[in-house]
């Protein structure tokens, strides 16, 4: 099978498609032959040994992914399904999604309804939508009619948040970059403003929300968008502690982020991507070939949601 491997730590460069044995599903794990993975920061972190995960190489890259159970039964997954799989912080493993096969627990998988088939862009609803869920849902838990502030909106975290929060009858405003202004409205927001803009600059000493989520840009540049004991979701984890201290000062609780990889919220957002609920968006779609260029295309702007690597398309 392929598989995207790298054998030793760097820059895009090292990224390699390499063919391999297919894994033989251990018990308790199911055999998925993947049809998408997403690119995202932590596939960067990974690459370049920022996040240790052991000695060995060769690693693979590719945190999420979306595909169908070939082989294996375990817990509620079976042969057939058509799953969304994250992988979750694996410290000492080298496993990524970017394959052609991958033995993977059910405890990271969660299944679409029976009779739907995922495209290739669903992908963009995975590690993102997850991030957003843990972020809106168990980080803001707003109430019906509170305003929430999404900030970093342009990416697959902020895309996926604007909808969620949305869905749970809040009133959402967005900043993000200008080729994302307006995904950030047609998805739900009801102001959309250019981060780098005047309107923006205002807004952050508005005190208008109940709730902000920050994908991006320093978290301690918006506490004061929002109201005094009201909280704000930071998905970028490496940003909360520095931040903690004017968390406080500004009367606003900070709550850090991590997806994880539940099996209940992850059958959540296949239910919902399935249903048309949440829409997925793609920025930029790459073949298998193509996995270097979408790393080194990361964070390099303008955003428009998800990196997507189709796995459709081999070298
Ligand atoms: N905790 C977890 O488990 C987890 C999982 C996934 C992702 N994350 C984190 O969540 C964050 C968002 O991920 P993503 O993939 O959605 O991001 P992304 O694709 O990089 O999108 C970021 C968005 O923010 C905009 N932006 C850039 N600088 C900004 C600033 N200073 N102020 C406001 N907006 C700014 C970008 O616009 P332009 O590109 O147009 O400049 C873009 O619209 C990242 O920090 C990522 O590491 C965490």
């Amino acid at each position: 099978m392929w598989a995207v491997q790298y054998h030793r730590s760097g820059g895009p460069e090292v990224l390699r498609v390499e063919e391999i044995a297919a894994p033989s599903p251990r018990n308790g794990q199911v055999l998925v032959r993947t049809l998408a993975s997403g690119v995202s920061r932590i596939d960067a972190l990974y690459r370049r040994g920022r996040l240790p995960h052991g000695p060995t190489f060769p690693k693979q890259t590719g945190f999420d992914a979306i595909g169908e159970v070939v082989q294996g039964r375990a817990g509620a997954i079976r042969p057939g399904d058509r799953v969304a799989v994250v992988l979750g912080l694996e410290p000492l493993r080298g496993r990524g999604t970017t394959v052609e096969l991958l033995a993977v627990e059910p405890s990271r998988c969660g299944a679409f309804p029976a009779g739907y088939e995922p495209r290739v862009e669903d992908c963009a609803l995975v590690l993102g939508g997850l991030t957003a869920l843990r972020a809106v849902r168990d980080g803001l838990r707003p109430r019906r009619g509170e305003r929430v502030l999404v900030v970093g909106a342009g990416g697959p975290v902020g895309l996926a948040a604007i909808q969620i929060a949305r869905g749970a009858g809040a009133a959402v405003d967005a900043v993000a970059g200008s080729a994302a202004l307006e995904e950030c409205q047609v998805l739900g927001a009801d102001e959309a403003y250019d981060y780098r803009g005047e309107e923006a600059a205002q807004l952050r000493a508005s005190r208008r929300y109940d709730g902000m989520v920050v994908a991006a840009g320093r978290p301690s540049d918006w506490f004061t968008a929002v109201r005094r004991g009201g909280r704000a979701a930071l998905t970028d984890g490496g940003a909360w502690p520095e931040s903690v201290v004017r968390a406080v000062r500004a009367g606003v609780q900070s709550i850090p982020i991590a997806a994880g990889h539940a099996s209940g919220d992850l059958r959540w957002l296949a239910r919902r991507i399935a249903g048309g609920d949440l829409v997925p968006v793609v920025g930029r779609r790459y073949g298998v070939g193509e996995v270097g260029r979408a790393h080194a295309e990361l964070g390099a702007g303008p955003t428009r949601g998800a990196r997507i690597i189709d796995h459709r398309r081999v070298p």
